[in-house]
């Protein structure tokens, strides 16, 4: 069954990782998909010739999303390339490391700039096509570390609480537009982010987690589905984690 036929979806950062798992499975549901990258050209030229493939209308937009002004042209060339948006899923995101002795004023601004301001600039961006459609599912990318927290990720942690903050307040905002605004906070997530961790901590990992095993693209791919699709009709300013039970 397709869930998502006919709806256009923007997905930030969908060159690799979460976002590109996120973009194949919403094609393999019906979904249009607007994608976005920040360098990764070749990647995402391959995957929006694979969307296509799927019989889908899909295209693949270098933009920044910590600029405000790009955020904002997107969302124009969006709905001229696709007609609407019905669906926003902040993905894009960053992560600069380090213990907050060492970690430089730099470091933490670029991280919160790309992590959270980006959520910020992009739900803006959507509001009024959003608003006049009187629907719209936005989807935001925390973590399970924006929940607990995380030794070593000050700068990464405090974005992605921000943005459960940022997505409650839009829900309490929009729901009487039948704008809904949820939180996905994935665990430990096999990508090339976490492929900067070394073999014994990520083996550490697994290990701790009650399904013993990281997860995978697909495995957030289908909570965005059920956050997008009209299956989740009546939520709204939840977070749900996606993290093989390492919070409970
Ligand atoms: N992996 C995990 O375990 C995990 C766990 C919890 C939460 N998350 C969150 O899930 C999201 C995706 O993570 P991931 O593991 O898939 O990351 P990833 O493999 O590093 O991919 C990041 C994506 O974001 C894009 N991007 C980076 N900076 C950008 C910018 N300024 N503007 C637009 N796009 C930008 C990248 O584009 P380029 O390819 O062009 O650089 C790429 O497509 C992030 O928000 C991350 O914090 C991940």
């Amino acid at each position: 069954m397709k869930l998502l036929e006919g709806k256009t979806a923007i997905i930030t950062g969908a060159s690799r990782g979460i976002g590109k798992g996120i973009a194949e499975v919403f094609a393999d549901h019906g979904a249009n998909v607007a994608f976005t990258y920040s360098s990764s050209v070749d990647a995402a030229n391959a995957l929006e010739a694979d969307l296509k493939s799927k019989g889908v209308n899909a295209k693949g937009y270098q933009s920044n999303a910590a600029s405000f002004d790009e955020a904002q042209q997107l969302a124009e060339d969006v709905l001229t390339d696709f007609g609407g948006i019905d669906i926003l899923i902040n993905n894009a995101g960053i992560t600069k490391d380090n213990l907050l002795m060492r970690m430089g004023e730099e470091d933490f601004d670029k991280v919160i700039e790309v992590n959270l301001k980006s959520v910020f600039n992009m739900t803006k961006a959507v509001q009024r096509t959003m608003l006049k459609q009187r629907k719209g599912s936005i989807i935001n990318m925390s973590s399970v570390v924006g929940v607990k927290g995380n030794a070593g990720q000050t700068n990464y942690a405090a974005s992605k609480a921000g943005i459960i903050g940022f997505s409650k307040s839009v829900a309490l905002e929009l729901g009487s537009r039948n704008i809904r605004s949820n939180v996905i906070a994935p665990g430990f997530i096999e990508t090339e982010m976490t492929a900067k961790l070394d073999e014994d901590t990520v083996k550490g990992w697994r290990a701790a987690i009650p399904l013993k095993r990281g997860g995978t693209p697909e495995d957030i791919a289908n909570a965005c589905v059920f956050l997008a699709s009209d299956l989740s009709a009546y939520v709204t300013g939840q977070t749900l984690n996606v993290d093989g039970g390492m919070l409970t």
